[in-house]
Order: structure tokens, then sequence, then C-alpha cells
């Protein structure tokens, strides 16, 4: 059978590879590009596998063999993607059998045509791994963004890259000291991975410590290392470091039961996320820092403040057991004098007067020392409790200088544990000592709110105000520490303070601290 020229010719504008093979697989047909492909000029009159590949026998791979037959019988076309070549270098190529009905002849033939899609499959490939790689640093970021402890982040992190590069074994550890330590592992021997610690220098993960720079081999390199404790079956490994800023904070090793090498892409992609990991690592350091200077500082405060409380309580009892007593005998004393120079009928107006003088300073300093003993320690509170005692102080304290006091209390009213008792008596203290000093108030108000598991105390006055957030620390003079006084003093106890102001708008302090249940 012959093919018209013109066909023919057209046949060869078809940048696909297109065959003509007869019922009996002789060839009848091949264009320019199968030609060129195959380095023949003639096909002549062979079969097709003897023409174009040289072979004995109709072609077959592994896995297929050619439909030519099938295709006939069936009059149905067929498609196949074959492969060929290495890993390396691959090679894919669609092929379509269509069969034809000769119309002069009658007989059948079947059209071959061949395209290489290995572009195409490199590019599905190349698309589907970065869809993975993104799949896998949002996973890894938004773990990294949510509340979670290292170990639970740097475990996702972990897992996700197991998963992307096709590891089997791996673990993340992290610098302490000049060791280093698993923080998270998979498929390492749990019991043992606990005590392990390599020197920076050592191993694998102590290499890429020392030098900042990632690590890769074969399992038979890894062997040699304590890192992956001479497991069986690793054939491939690397190892990266995790950056915080120029620092190596931790380790990350990765290993696969594989033969492979971990490619460029790869390896920018571990690297990157070499960098997140450590900032990761950095931060979590510094906050468990922190935590344990805020730690400390509460302790200390808790200190100094009980040991206040029981100082004042001490000097309060010594004014009143001594001092106080002095006074009322001294005056006592001095009155008697007085009625008694009346009563012997004593003239002398200079000594009379120096008398009462004297008689009048002891009435004073009797009075003083009983502010300073309220102020010390409020006996009124352990009396009456708290809404009278504040009340009380405010009253005393505002209303000499003229501004009105009104005490409102809600809820249902009870005595709270004394420590919350005293911390909500002296934040209170505090507030009206500001209303007095700065305010410049004509009125102050007062709530004190008890609900089943908090208690509330608001002070508010219509004064100047201030710029809240301008005082943001302890001046040298001093100013400002009764405000963050306030709100140490709240937390101590687990609650909070807050402070609205604004210059011509008066103050309110809001204060809400919770009760502990019976068994709390
Ligand atoms: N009720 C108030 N009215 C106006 N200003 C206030 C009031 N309370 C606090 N302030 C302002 O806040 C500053 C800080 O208060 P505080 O920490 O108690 O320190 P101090 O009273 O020693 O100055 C005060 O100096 C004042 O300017
Ligand atoms: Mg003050």
């Amino acid at each position: 059978m012959k093919v018209n020229p013109l066909i023919e010719a057209l046949f060869d504008v078809i940048e696909d590879e297109l065959v003509i093979v007869g019922d009996d697989r002789r060839l009848i047909m091949a264009n320019k590009a199968v030609k060129q492909r195959y380095g023949i000029s003639e096909i002549g009159e062979g079969f097709c596998y003897q023409v174009l590949f040289g072979f004995e026998g109709p072609c077959r791979g592994p896995f297929w063999s050619c439909p030519l037959e099938e295709v006939l019988e069936a009059r149905r076309e067929k498609m196949l993607l074959l492969s060929e070549g290495s890993n390396v270098k691959r090679r894919y190529t669609k092929v379509v059998w269509t069969p034809l009905q000769d119309p002069w002849s009658d007989s059948w033939v079947v059209v071959e045509l061949r395209r290489d899609v290995t572009a195409e499959r490199e590019l599905e490939r190349v698309l589907l791994s970065r869809r993975h790689q993104l799949q896998v640093l949002s996973r890894i970021s938004s773990a990294i963004s949510s509340p979670k402890e290292l170990d639970q982040v740097l475990q996702v992190a972990l897992d996700n890259v197991l998963e992307l590069v096709n590891g089997s074994v791996g673990g993340i550890l992290v610098v302490e000291g000049r060791e280093l330590r698993y923080r998270v592992h998979r498929g390492l021997p749990a019991s043992d991975i606990g005590s392990l610690r390599i020197s920076i220098g050592d191993g694998i993960a102590g290499r890429v410590a020392e030098n900042a720079k990632p690590l890769m081999g074969t399992g038979e390199e890894a062997r040699f290392h304590p890192d992956f404790w001479a497991l069986e079956g690793i054939e491939a490994f690397i190892s990266i470091p995790l950056m915080a800023r120029d620092r190596v904070v931790g380790v990350m090793n990765v290993a696969s039961a594989e033969k492979r090498t971990f490619g460029e892409e790869e390896l920018f992609l571990l690297t990157t996320l070499g960098y997140f990991l450590g900032t990761v690592i950095e931060q979590a350091h510094l906050n468990e820092r922190l935590a344990k200077a805020r730690e400390r500082y509460q302790a200390l405060l808790q200190h100094a403040l009980t040991a206040q409380e029981q100082e004042r309580k001490r000097i309060a009892r010594e004014l009143h057991d001594e001092t106080s007593q002095a006074i009322t005998s001294l005056t006592l004393s001095l009155q008697a004098l007085l009625e008694m120079a009346k009563s012997r009928g004593i003239g002398d107006a200079e000594f009379l007067e120096r008398l009462y003088k004297a008689y009048s300073y002891a009435v004073y300093a009797g009075n003083e020392v009983v502010k300073l003993m309220k102020e010390l320690r409020p006996t009124l509170l352990d009396e009456l409790g708290l809404a009278t005692a504040i009340n009380h102080y405010a009253k005393e304290t505002l209303q000499p200088q003229g501004i009105k006091v009104t005490m409102e209390q809600k809820g249902q009213v009870r005595r709270l544990p004394s420590e919350i008792e005293i911390t909500l008596y002296r934040i209170a203290q505090g507030a009206i000592g500001n209303i007095l000093e700065h305010s410049k108030a004509k009125e102050a108000r007062i709530l004190l709110e008890f609900l089943p598991e908090e208690c509330l105390l608001i002070i508010e006055d219509d004064g100047q105000g201030f710029d809240v957030k301008k005082i943001t620390r302890v001046e040298p003079s001093g100013r400002g520490a009764g405000l963050f006084t306030m709100k140490e003093r709240v937390s101590l106890v687990g609650g909070s303070c807050h402070i609205e102001s604004q210059p011509g708008r008066g103050t309110k302090v809001m204060v809400r601290v919770p009760i502990p249940g019976k068994d709390g």
C-alpha cells in the first residue's frame, strides 16, 4: 500500500511522530519526525519493529506489549504512556494507536501517533512538589503562629519535613551550653534518646552546630555517628542548622530509607526552614527566661509587701501599747495640773498659759498618733469590714478638703480572705490619696460590688484627670510608683486593675479580684 505523496508531505509538517503500520505489522509510512529521531532515510518494506528499533519481534516493555493486534481486533483506539531511560534522564512518550480502514483496499491499518510529553510531565511534577512544599510550609507556619509549647511546634515541623523529603527517621536537637539534646524525634528509640547528649563538634549534629552549615551523606556515613543510634536501614541523611540571627540554636536531623541525594531545591527549603525554627527556639528561650524573671519578681514583691504589712502592724501595736498610752497619761497629768493650779488659785498668767500650751500639744500629739495608727493598721477593716473601712478612710481624708464622698455597696456583702481585703483596702488608700493630692475634684464616688466569684472596686473622681498613657514607668521622683504598685498588688492576688482618665474628664480606677472558692 502506498500513501498519497501530498498526504505524506502533510504528515511531515507534524512535529509529533506519526507511523502507519499494516495489519501484518509492515511499516507503511513514517513521517519526517520519526525518520529524524531514528536516523532512517528510507523505510523499505520491513516490519515496524525491525525498521524503527532493530528488534527481532514486536515491541514490549516490562509492563506493556505492542497493542496493535488488540487495536485491530477491537477496532478501538488505545493510548499508553511509555517511559524510557534512567531515573535521571527519563523520557515520557504518549502513544496513541488508532485503527483505520483503507478505503481503496478495504484492509485495516493502524496509525501510531507518538508525542514526547517529558516536559509536560516534568512541569506537572514540579508543580505538584511546589504545592506539597507550600502545604508543608503552611502547616508548619500555622503551628508556629498558634500558641503552642515549643516541643509541639517542633514536632509538627519535624513530621512535615519527614513527609516532604520522604524521610523515615529524624529529630530536632537544641543547643544547651556546649551540648545538643534531642527535643523531639520520630523513629528513634525513645527510651535511649532522652539521655543522649552530643557535644558541639561531635557526630553529625555536633559538626553542623559547629560549622553552621548543612551536612548530608549516605547511610554508611550516618552509621558512624551517635545521632541515628546506629539504626539499620538508613540510606541517606541530611542535617540542617537551626539559626537565630547568626547563632546556631539547634539542629534538625532527617534520614531516609531510600538511597537518594538531596537536591538544591530541597536544601534551600530546609535551610530556610532552619531559620524559621531557629527563631522559634530562640523566642521560646526568651519567653522562658522572661517568665522565670517575672516569677522571681512576683515572689520578691509578695515577700516585700507581706514584710511591709507585718512591720506596719508591729509599729501600730507599739504606738498603741506604748506611745499612745504614754501620751494619754501625759495629757491626763497635764489636765490634772491645770485643774490643780485653778483650785489652788495660782494666778501667774504666764505659767498658766505655758501649762495650757503643753496640754494642747499633748492632745495634738495624741490625735496624730491615732491618725498614724489608722493609716498603718486599719482596725476598722478587721472589725467592721471593707466597705466601712474604705468609706471611713475616704471621708476622713477627702471631706476636710471639701470633696464630697459617696459610697455604694452592692451584691452579696461578705467578708473576704484577709489577703484580698488588705489588698483592696491598700489600693483604695492609694487611689483616695491621689484624689486628694492630684485631682482637684469636687466629688469622689466609690463602688464595692460583691459577685459570686469576684469582687469589684471602682473609685472615681470628677477632677482634672491625667494622660494615663504618659505614665509608663516609675520616675526617679517616685511619680508613678503609686499606680504601678496598685497594679502589681492586684496581680499578686490574681486580679486586674484598670485606670481610665483623660485630662479634664476625671479619673476612674477599676479593680477586679477573683474570690477563691472553698477549695481554692
Ligand atoms: N485621681 C487623679 N487625678 C489626677 N491625676 C492623677 C490622679 N491619680 C493619679 N494622677 C496622676 O498620675 C501620677 C502618678 O500617680 P502615682 O503613681 O500615685 O504617683 P504620685 O502620686 O506619687 O505622683 C500623678 O503624679 C498624677 O499626675
Ligand atoms: Mg500617688
